[in-house]
């Protein structure tokens, strides 16, 4: 691990540095880097939002805003999305696209931390997070207050990255995975360090805290959906 780095988890500023520094880039770099299966994964978590009508989503860990985006765009039963990120710089991306999409109305964008959030319990019919609790200094405060925030009856969705199963895929892909795509992400974003995090919080990332969930492999395993209905 780069020494000016830290444990991945392990540092909120850190965290919130990184993506300020990569967000210019960092829709670009997603596409080329998981060759389009980013929007793909995307598209898998939001088809399991509850189908009731005038939908309250909260996305956390909402970056650049493509989950909120993708869940408006799609969803006519979404009546609001609020998205909230502790990297301004992602948001700020984020509040551009949503504009340029004209969905101001429907999506609200605020900086917020995860393991903090600043609503009062129940207030959501679901919770989503893509590619975010990995990032989290604690991910079982995170889960906790998403569950929190959740109207009974409603649903969790949490989309993050996995290491493959199978023996052989797994070797091609962490081949890739630790050489390639740090020094791909390193030159196209200039913040090398950015790249190398992302493996390493891949690699060390532990699902046992949504061992309760519902897993749904994605793509031979390189991604997983966890999804997770509150007791009504
Ligand atoms: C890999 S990006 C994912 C962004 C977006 N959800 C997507 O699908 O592209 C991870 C995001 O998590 C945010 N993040 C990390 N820790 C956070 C926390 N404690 N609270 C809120 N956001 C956080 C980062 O700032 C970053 O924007």
């Amino acid at each position: 691990m780069a020494d000016n780095i830290g444990h991945p988890s392990g540092d909120h500023l850190m965290t919130e540095r990184i993506f300020n520094q990569i967000a210019h880039r960092y829709d670009f770099l997603n596409r080329l880097l998981s060759l389009g299966l980013d929007q793909y994964w995307r598209k898998q978590a939001i088809s399991f939002l509850p189908k009731s009508p005038n939908l309250k989503v909260l996305d956390i860990a909402t970056g650049t805003a493509d989950l909120a985006l993708m869940m408006a765009q799609r969803h006519d039963h979404i009546e609001r999305v609020v998205g909230v990120d502790i990297a301004k710089d992602m948001l700020q991306i984020g509040r551009r696209k949503v504009k340029e999409a004209g969905l101001c109305d429907k999506i609200h964008l605020d900086t917020g931390d995860a393991l903090k959030l600043e609503f009062p319990n129940e207030s959501f019919d679901a919770v989503t997070v893509a590619f975010g609790l990995r990032n989290m200094p604690n991910q079982a405060e995170a889960v906790r207050e998403m569950r929190r925030v959740v109207k009974p009856g409603g649903r969790l969705i949490i989309l993050e990255f996995s290491m493959p199963k199978h023996p052989i895929f797994r070797l091609i892909y962490l081949a890739y995975f630790r050489h390639i795509l740090p020094v791909v992400g390193g030159l196209l974003s200039g913040h090398y360090q950015a790249y190398r995090y992302l493996n390493q919080s891949v690699e060390q990332f532990d699902s046992s805290v949504l061992n309760k969930m519902q897993a749904y492999p994605l793509s031979l395993g390189i991604a997983t959906l966890y999804v997770s209905d509150s007791v009504a």
